[in-house]
């Protein structure tokens, strides 16, 4: 059968670091309460001509050069974002443009922080479908242009960036020994909107609008929601916990990985943490921590890795594949 495989990874992010002591000069806060409460230490905050394109551009190039691969290669682009550099075209589209890609398609999914998650099981369905052969998955998000920066209780939360791999088809035995995506789950139910949401849009205010979050509420239904996902993964697959190299979560908050984690009797040391460095990049967060880990080495060929996230919508999913 054919199987998704991982064939270069790569991460980009903005040249300005946002330290929590210096958001103790905007809002009323402290980096006792934003580490205490959340684990992020800093974030990084694009800076004029840095956009969402820009940034998923950069990552795209680097996992292309881990792979060993051209823009030519490229049939399929999927970008992850909720923050698109224009209402249209897709994201994906200007990075394809900025790639000098004019072959194949590229289309935007909007999943908010499952984002990822939702663009690598859209490209698995296109590539184990026959309708693509290579695909560039990107996250990249600038949510630093959606903050109240006068809201305190969101702004300390998010930082900007994006991440990318090149998923390729391979033939697999059909066995959890392939490498390549071995299932993914993808849950959402509306009736949450109003926990995390933007107060804005092309058909309602006309206006791009501001990230509103009752964020213990998203707290309440975090680990629930979670380790709910990844337990169908494991139950499709006949793997468990103990099988898991490392767990990739989305990096919303280290006191909702940690939860999870141990709910789900995952090790610390197999669960790959980056929210201290990056703060909340929303769909970014996980290619950029999964970009950390196998550039560190933690991640090899042959690990069986999970990946997880829940936000806005709600939305939430996750994938299990073999690096
Ligand atoms: O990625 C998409 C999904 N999003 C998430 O997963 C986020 C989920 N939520 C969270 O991570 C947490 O709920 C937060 C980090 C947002 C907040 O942590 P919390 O432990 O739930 O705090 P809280 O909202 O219950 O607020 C506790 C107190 C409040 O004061 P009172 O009412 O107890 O007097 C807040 O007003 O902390 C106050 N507070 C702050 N204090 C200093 C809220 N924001 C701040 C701040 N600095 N930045």
């Amino acid at each position: 059968m054919i199987r998704s495989v991982v064939r270069g990874f790569g991460a980009a992010l903005p040249k300005r670091v946002l330290t929590n002591k210096e958001l103790e000069g905007m809002v009323e806060t402290s980096d006792d309460w934003i580490v205490q409460r959340t684990g992020i230490h800093k974030r990084y905050i694009a800076g004029e001509g840095e956009t969402t394109s820009s940034l998923g551009e950069a990552a795209a190039r680097a996992a292309l050069d881990r792979a060993g691969l051209t823009p030519d290669d490229i049939d399929l682009i999927v970008c992850a974002t909720s923050t698109p550099d224009n209402t249209f075209p897709a994201t994906a589209v200007n990075i394809q443009n900025r790639l000098g890609i004019h072959h194949g398609a590229a289309f935007d999914v909007q999943a908010v922080c499952t984002g990822f998650i939702y663009a690598v099981t859209t490209a698995d369905a296109y590539i184990r479908g026959g309708l693509a052969k290579r695909a560039l998955v990107i996250g990249a998000e600038t949510f630093s242009r959606i903050l109240d920066w006068n809201d305190r209780t969101t702004c300390v939360l998010f930082g900007d960036g994006a991440g990318a791999i090149v998923l390729e088809a391979a033939e697999g035995a059909g066995s959890n020994d392939d490498r390549g995506v071995l299932t993914a789950k993808l849950r959402s139910d509306g009736a949450h909107k109003d926990k995390l949401y933007v107060d804005g849009g092309p058909s309602t205010t006309g206006t791009v609008g501001h990230l509103r979050m009752e964020g213990r509420e998203v707290f309440k239904h975090a680990v629930g929601m979670i380790t709910d996902v990844i337990d169908d993964a494991f139950a499709a697959t006949g793997t468990t916990a103990d099988d898991l190299d490392w767990l990739v979560p989305h990096q919303a908050n280290r006191r909702i990985i940690d939860a999870s984690a141990k709910k789900l009797g995952i090790p610390a040391e197999k669960v790959v943490v980056t929210v201290d460095q990056h703060g909340n990049t929303s769909a970014a967060s996980i290619p950029l921590a999964l970009s950390v880990a196998a550039a560190d080495g933690r991640i090899k060929q042959g690990d069986l890795v999970m990946l997880e996230a829940m936000g806005g919508g709600f939305t939430w999913g996750s994938v299990l594949l073999r690096w």
